[in-house]
């Protein structure tokens, strides 16, 4: 049933390369795919080699020295003429690929490569050099030459330039399921499927859960899940290889209804590991998916994994930066014992309030991200000051308050939404005016600032200080009732009275 759509098993790669480091590389990339590969550090010893030996693709660097890649061409093109040759290049040009493509390579590898992208680059050369030549036909080969270049460079040309659309069209989106959204449709468009799919992997729950669909009825298939160990799933992931095959009717747990259909799954790949399934279903008995269409696709799925990868990168970067800030306000709460989790709780007030107050999903977020590190600030205030049990002289007062500017300035590069800095930078305004550091009023104080405000007070109240035992709740109640329409928003104070806080 299922069956590779490109002739490459069994495949003997020459690989050219003065650079050891990198024969070494592609040499594991490579058998890793259960191919042989032999490499050369010269040339010279490559052209010996390809008289006594037939490769089914030639690997080779463009620059090299003693004989130049390009006069490697040249030489294993006489020798040769029915092996596919493809270049290896770090700095890839327009010219470059016309002059390599009009004296017979197929394509050309760009240094730095990614795995999947050697795979595509190989399996597209192995699988034309078998449709348009058998081994061993010299004179064909040579005599329909100029032709043939003539063609490859116009196919070459067109491939980029599709190539460089996806590029862009990618360019344009940068959430993740926009980015998964664009590449089935793109996908979609270039073999001209009926139906396609993204599948994502859930680690948690054991699932592949589909994302995104096109073509089925989209309620009914949104958020299906399968086994990971369902085949055809399992293998595609596990090998990190697309399948393409004719599916039955009803296959896949509904996703190919009828049949016999072609379907293509390939994996998309972060971090080394397939965790995204691009599924295309072709048309009842309807045409293959060319070969030119299937490279490009599969090198859709290349660069949309990039892109992924960009943005797990990013994620994790974030989320470091972002632990270790919740570690220095950890450090900053414990340097004073009576304000020990005191960040956190706050946070779990406030995200109270909010939801007594049916705030949007939005609000409650930037609460929950932003609340544990409202008073990161006071890391740039004195021991002396920050811990200091009586009151405060005028000049300490005002270094307290900067914690609220500093602690914007040191969350500045994070570029976070501006509902999270307002926690950050507006937790003491008052509702009357009357609070810091800009004095706002009313509802220019921003909602969630607001809501922290309460939640804030709220807690000082109820916790013990080395100058006072914690008050009752009935006590902080009243006290926050007090303060209602001056220091506080009169509609965040009512919703705090009916919330979870105040029993028990
Ligand atoms: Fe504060």
């Amino acid at each position: 049933m299922q069956a590779a759509v490109l002739p490459i098993e069994n495949l003997r790669i020459m690989l050219v390369d003065d650079d050891e480091n990198v024969r070494e590389a592609l040499t594991e990339i490579l058998s890793r795919r259960g191919w042989l590969v032999e490499d050369f550090s010269t040339a010279e010893s490559a052209i010996a080699a390809l008289k006594r030996q037939h490769y089914g693709v030639i690997l080779a660097d463009v620059n090299m020295p003693g004989l130049s890649g390009m006069d490697f061409l040249h030489l294993a093109r006489e020798s040769a003429p029915d092996v596919p040759v493809v270049m290896i290049t770090g700095y890839p040009s327009i010219d470059l690929a016309v002059e390599s493509i009009k004296f017979g390579a197929v394509d050309f590898l760009q240094k730095p490569f990614k795995a999947e992208e050697l795979e595509i680059v190989i399996r597209k050369a192995a699988g034309n050099a078998v449709r348009t030549s058998k081994p061993g036909d010299k004179t064909r080969a040579i005599g329909t030459l100029p032709e043939m270049a003539r063609k490859r460079l116009e196919d070459k040309i067109k491939e980029l330039s599709i190539l460089h659309t996806i590029s862009e069209s990618l360019d344009e989106v940068s959430e993740k399921d926009d980015i998964f959204r664009k590449t089935m449709d793109i996908a979609q468009i270039i073999a001209d499927s009926d139906m396609a799919f993204i599948m994502v992997v859930e680690h948690d729950n054991g699932k592949l859960v589909v994302r995104a669909s096109s073509g089925y009825d989209s309620q009914e298939m949104a958020g299906a899940g399968f086994s990971l160990s369902e085949e055809p799933f399992r293998g595609v992931l596990d090998k990190r290889c697309y399948s393409y095959y004719m599916a039955k009717g009803g296959s896949l747990g509904g996703l190919v209804p009828d049949g016999p259909r072609p379907v293509l799954l390939a994996p998309m790949i972060i971090n080394r590991e397939a965790v995204v399934i691009l599924g295309l279903v072709g048309r009842p008995g309807g045409a293959e998916i060319s070969g030119d269409a299937l490279t490009l696709v599969l090198n859709l799925t290349a660069k949309a994994s990039l892109k992924l990868e960009n943005i797990a990168l990013s994620e994790n970067i974030f989320s470091s930066i972002i632990g270790a800030l919740n570690s220095l306000i950890n450090a900053l709460d414990a340097r004073d014992t009576y304000t020990r989790d005191h960040s956190h709780r706050v946070t779990r007030y406030a995200v109270e309030i909010a939801k007594a107050m049916e705030c949007p999903q939005e609000v409650v977020d930037s609460i929950s991200f932003a609340g544990p590190l409202h008073d990161i600030g006071k890391i740039g205030v004195r021991d002396e000051i920050l811990l200091k049990k009586g009151g405060f002289t005028d000049e300490e007062r005002e270094i307290m308050k900067t914690h609220v500017v500093r602690g914007e300035e040191i969350l500045r590069p994070l570029n976070l939404l501006v509902s999270e800095k307002a926690v950050v930078l507006y937790h003491h305004e008052r509702w009357d005016g009357g609070g810091y550091p800009k004095g706002l009023a009313g509802c220019e104080i921003p909602l969630v600032a607001r809501i922290f405000s309460v939640a804030d007070t709220f807690d000082a109240m109820t916790s013990t200080r080395p100058y006072r035992q914690a008050l009752s709740l009935e006590v902080a109640k009243e006290e926050i009732v007090r303060c209602r329409g001056t220091q506080f928003d009169p509609e965040v104070v009512d919703a705090f009275i009916v919330s979870e806080l105040l029993k028990g």
